[in-house]
């Protein structure tokens, strides 16, 4: 089967297997099928592809998770617990709940991808991450068919990370996630691109509903629209360095950018670097690098997985020569 329309990085992979599964017994059918009729080779679990590389053609059976869902579990004076299908899309629950005045997911609008991704690396942007609001998910376990709950702690979030993808990775797929959304907007505003944003638009003290509008009107101006271009969003993670790395680097160019993070360290900004670099707008045949974020590297010519890998490995040399910092990549890459 083709996956060229299934991965936002549009890379022509296909599938030796796949089924589309639109519920938890589909799910575990399918599982059954795989297990008497395929053998060794692993599952995989798609969801929106918007955060892999496709480095070759994919053995064995791709799932793609439909699961679909919304439904209010309980409530009280200050929360609601929402419980969606895996196979949902990510920026129509956000738009849902906006609509809903169900607050907590505006900062992660227009994040490409579905609801049963979202965890596995923790989304984040403009200053929330999925786990802020995550109560939390059930999942099947591959090799049992079983079903399991995992609370916050079981999942083990951290900055584009979790359990899925350590010690459980390809072990558990997501069938639904539960939120816990308030029904008071606490408005998270200060994010540098958002308060500049504010400040151009003269808005003293931004509403929920103005946050969700302006992280759209943000990210559109910033990220490119898979739908239009091609990409896989960020494709390096921010690295940590130590804080003497930091004020050495600083010393050298005064305006790097970094946050302050756990442990005396700070979270460089990839982009800056990789813009420094020079990067920014390159081309190479049908790749390159996005125009107005350096951290997004691009397929509009629709390349293969490994086109795309060429590009971030001389990206990483790159960066690693001028500024002793190494690019770990953030999609998950099959096939390599
Ligand atoms: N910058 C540059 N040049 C660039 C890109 C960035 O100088 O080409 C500078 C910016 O001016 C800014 C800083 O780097 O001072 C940070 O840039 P930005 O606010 O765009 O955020 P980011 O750190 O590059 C992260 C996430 C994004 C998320 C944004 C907003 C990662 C790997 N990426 O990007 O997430 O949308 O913050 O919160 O953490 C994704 O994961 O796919 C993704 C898009």
């Amino acid at each position: 089967a083709p996956l060229q329309h299934r991965n936002t990085l549009a890379v022509p992979a296909v599938a030796e297997h796949l089924a589309r599964v639109q519920s938890v017994g589909e799910l575990r059918a399918a599982l059954q099928w795989w297990q008497l009729h395929g053998g060794e080779a692993p599952v995989m679990a798609l969801g929106g592809g918007s955060n892999l590389v496709l480095a070759g053609n994919v053995g064995g059976l791709v799932l793609q998770i439909e699961i679909p869902g919304r439904e209010v579990l309980r409530e009280d004076e200050e929360h609601v617990w929402l419980k969606v299908g895996a196979g949902e899309n990510w920026h129509d629950l956000v738009e849902y709940c906006v609509n809903c005045q169900y607050w907590g997911l505006e900062n992660l609008a227009l994040i490409p991808g579905s609801v049963g991704a979202a965890p596995i690396q923790n989304i984040g942007a403009y200053g929330v991450e999925l786990c802020d609001v995550f109560s939390e998910l059930t999942a099947l376990e591959v090799s049992s068919g079983k079903q399991v709950m995992f609370g916050r702690e079981a999942c083990e979030f951290g900055y584009r990370d979790s359990v899925f993808k350590r010690a459980l990775r390809d072990q558990f797929i997501i069938t639904s996630v539960t939120f816990r959304l308030n029904k008071k907007p606490a408005t998270k505003a200060a994010y540098p691109a958002l308060k500049a944003y504010f400040a151009e638009h003269k808005v003293d003290r931004p509403t929920s509903q103005q946050v969700f509008e302006a992280v759209v009107a943000v990210r559109r101006s910033k990220l490119p629209d898979p739908g239009d271009i091609p990409n896989a969003g960020s494709f390096f993670k921010n690295p940590l360095v130590s804080l003497e790395q930091f004020n050495q680097l600083q010393r050298r160019y005064p305006d790097l950018v970094g946050y302050p993070a756990e442990a005396n360290r700070v979270k460089l900004a990839a982009g800056w670097l990789i813009d420094r670099a020079g990067w920014r707008g390159y081309r190479h045949g049908p790749v390159g690098v996005h125009n107005h974020q350096a951290l997004v590297i691009i397929n509009p010519g629709c390349g293969t997985g490994d086109e795309v890998l060429a590009l971030a490995r001389s990206i990483q040399a790159d960066v690693q020569k001028k500024y002793g910092v190494v690019l770990e990549i953030e999609p998950r890459v099959y096939g390599a």
